[in-house]
């Protein structure tokens, strides 16, 4: 059965980053939330719309928005080798909806990666992110060293480098706040399900990445 999985944790955990690499080496399908509803409002869609307020202020948009995007984009044919959700669920009732959806469309449970991070280093991560417009690549200021305007460096990218908007100080606190809230009792929610593996996500992005895959192959996966 093709292997789905999940990547949980913090705003800033590294996650996207993660996901980069993981869907390369596994040839699953890339479900993010958060891109798909920044393309969303990029796009002004009715999505868009209801969801930009929630998004700029650091909020978490309703669960009812969420669950229908991902729904409809579980079915899509790339994801029938494999999909890898990067920022869903977020909620106990997300994770029942998914959970729903996979056993009604006969999917196989996916393995959750839990990426753990001490808040200091989130507030640093975020407040020095940047992100080219066009290809999405996630950049640190203090690592790559381009900041806002600056172009794309991903190979054939004719983008430019932006912040994203909750990436601001007062959004990165109320992100933090709503994770420990509403995400956080995943944890507890699929480590009862016997799906959880745990990753120290301090260190560097390939230090990170070596754990994540060595957790990965304890499961057979990699
Ligand atoms: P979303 O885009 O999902 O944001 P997030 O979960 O807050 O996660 P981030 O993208 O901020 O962080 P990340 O873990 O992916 O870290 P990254 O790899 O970029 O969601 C945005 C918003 O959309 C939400 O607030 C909400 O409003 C809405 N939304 C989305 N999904 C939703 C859902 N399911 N339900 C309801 N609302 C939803 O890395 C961060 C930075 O750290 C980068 O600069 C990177 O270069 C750097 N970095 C990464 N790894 C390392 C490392 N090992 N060492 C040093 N730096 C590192």
């Amino acid at each position: 059965m093709a292997q789905n999985m999940i990547l949980l944790g913090p705003p800033g955990a590294g996650k996207g980053t993660q996901a980069e690499f993981l869907v390369e080496k596994l040839q699953v399908a890339h479900i993010s939330t958060g891109d798909m509803l920044r393309a969303a409002v990029a796009r002004g869609s009715q999505l868009g719309l209801k969801a930009n307020e929630y998004m700029k202020a650091g909020k978490l948009v309703p669960d009812e928005l969420v669950v229908g995007i991902v729904r409809e984009r579980i079915v899509e044919p790339d994801c029938s080798g494999g999909f890898l959700l990067d920022g869903f669920p977020r909620t106990i009732p997300q994770a029942e909806a998914l959970d729903a959806a996979i056993a009604q469309l006969g999917l196989g449970a996916p393995v959750v990666v839990n990426m753990q991070v001490a808040d200091e280093e989130l507030v640093t991560r975020l407040s020095g992110r940047r992100m080219c417009d066009q290809c999405g690549m996630i950049l640190h200021i203090t690592r790559e060293g381009l900041d806002v305007g600056a172009p794309c460096p991903g190979e054939n990218c004719n983008g430019t480098i932006y912040q994203r908007s909750d990436d601001q100080a007062e959004a990165i606190k109320q992100r933090l706040e709503v994770y420990k809230q509403q995400t956080q009792p995943l944890i507890d929610y699929y480590d009862a399900k016997g799906q959880l593996l745990r990753v120290e996500a301090l260190g560097t992005v390939e230090e990170v990445n070596d754990r994540v895959t060595d957790a990965l192959s304890g499961k057979g996966i990699v």
